[in-house]
């Protein structure tokens, strides 16, 4: 359900392995996960409950001490003044880890001298290590839900570059309802060649 590209080159990698494994190359952590284990409107303990034993094991994993689900939509009070504090880059003292129930959002993640975008949407399991550099966004239907985990939820905290780079970028997402023409040819990417 995911989508990688490379905004520069218009590279873009729809395939779940190839996905994993150009975001493992960089340090991050992708895998998809079964959404068949509750209701997609299911109460955020009924989530919890069902999903427990991936949360514990993603808290031995990362050294999490606890999890939650966060659930946005349009009609979220403060939804702009919360997505205006995540869509510019910035960095946090913590993991940002992400198993997405429903909704669509889009990572920025900024590796180096290069600017990779990961459209997640659910099934999704993405997970940013600490101090990497990057930004997010919602996509046009502006929902989300997804499990949260953290090491310190006080760490949670942007801290942002000021770099500008994200203004460079502008956050459009495929996902399911995009029906026109792709962009960009689906490729393995191959930064060597
Ligand atoms: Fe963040």
């Amino acid at each position: 359900m995911a989508v990688l590209r490379f905004p520069p080159e218009e590279q873009v990698i729809e395939s779940d392995s190839e996905i994993r494994a150009n975001l493992a190359a960089l340090g991050i952590d992708y895998e998809r996960w079964d959404l068949s284990r509750v209701p997609a409107d299911a109460s955020a303990e009924a989530v919890l409950t069902a999903y427990a034993a991936e949360i514990e094991e993603m808290k031995r994993r990362g050294g999490y001490v606890t999890a939650g689900v966060i659930d946005v939509n349009p009609e979220t009070p403060g939804l702009d003044a919360m997505l205006a504090r995540f869509d510019k880059e910035h960095t946090h003292s913590e993991d940002e880890v992400r198993f997405i129930l429903a909704g669509r959002g889009i990572f920025f993640l900024h590796l180096g001298d290069m600017v990779a975008s990961v459209e997640v949407g659910p099934g999704d399991m993405l997970r940013v290590p600490k101090g990497t550099t990057h930004w997010f966004t919602l996509c046009e239907d502006r929902r989300i839900r997804a499990i949260r985990w953290f090491q310190d939820t006080a760490g949670w905290t942007p801290h942002y570059t000021g770099s500008g780079v994200d203004k460079d970028h502008q956050p459009l997402c495929f996902g399911p309802a995009y029906l026109g023409q792709r962009a960009g040819t689906t490729v393995t990417l191959d930064r060597n060649a």
